[in-house]
């Protein structure tokens, strides 16, 4: 078994949604790992089975069963912490080359790369396709306008008011539909991208915006939980 100081894991983008979006260097590192390891919620959890399905024969599994999360900075550092402590009992418990999937992107809101640092291993990285380019391409849209900026952002974020800086703002995370109070912008909203049950809606906010929070109210509902992404634009200020 190796010491944890020169253990090396693997952080797999795995894309956002539809396996064809697992790149060939994906496909590569996945196929060369002996351990995946995989964060569940509960046994009915849609995420971590759609990363296990991706798992190639004879690749060992171990799942880490997820912390429960609180709300408030607080709550969240010791949920952290949690997720740090498992990852390294789990990793340092293993033998091989190992790896942890990633959904859609390891870069863009995904804790992996810092527990695991934070655990002490090395980290390689795989880029995975986000939601963010998810989005654009099912709507065949760029993101930016000429020459113009773009900001990843929550919904939380978002509610505290429009970013100065930028007219095209990504959204993510967002539970509260911070997009109702731009009723002039124009949004791109995406939810279960790239899976069987993805939809699209865009246009105005004044005009699809209640369409917008009445279909995915019925998903959370049926599924009992909601991914989805958004491109908020508002008129050029340049
Ligand atoms: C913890 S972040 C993970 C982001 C991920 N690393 C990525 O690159 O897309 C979860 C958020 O990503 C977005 N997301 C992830 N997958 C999605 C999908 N298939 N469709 C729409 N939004 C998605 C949602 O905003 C969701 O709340």
């Amino acid at each position: 078994m190796n010491s944890d100081a020169d253990r090396h894991v693997q952080v797999i983008g795995i894309g956002a949604g539809d396996p064809a979006w697992l790149t060939l260097e994906a496909v590569r590192a996945l196929e060369a790992l002996d351990v995946a390891f995989v964060f569940q919620k509960g046994a009915d959890d849609e995420l971590a089975a759609a990363r296990r399905a991706l798992l190639p024969e004879g690749v060992r599994e171990v799942v880490i069963e997820d912390p429960p999360r609180g709300r408030g900075a607080e709550a969240v550092a010791v949920w952290r912490a949690e997720r740090v402590r498992l990852v390294r009992e789990a990793v340092a418990a293993s033998d091989g080359n190992a790896g942890f999937l990633a959904w859609g992107d390891p870069t863009l809101y995904d804790g992996l790369i810092g527990v695991l640092r934070e655990a002490g291993f090395g980290v390689g990285v795989v880029p995975g396709i986000s939601a963010v380019s998810a989005l654009a391409a099912r709507f065949g849209v760029a993101l930016n306008r000429v020459a113009g900026a773009v900001l990843i952002t929550t919904g939380r974020r978002l509610e505290a008011g429009w970013p100065s800086d930028a007219d095209d703002v990504v959204v993510m995370l967002d539970a509260g539909l911070a997009f109702r109070a731009y009723p002039d912008a124009e949004i791109f909203w995406g939810a279960y991208l790239g899976t069987p049950d993805e939809m699209l809606l865009s246009g105005v906010v004044a005009e699809v915006g209640a369409e917008i929070e009445r279909v995915r109210g019925a998903a959370r509902l049926r599924k009992g939980w909601m991914f989805d992404t958004y491109l908020l634009r508002r008129a050029s200020s340049a």
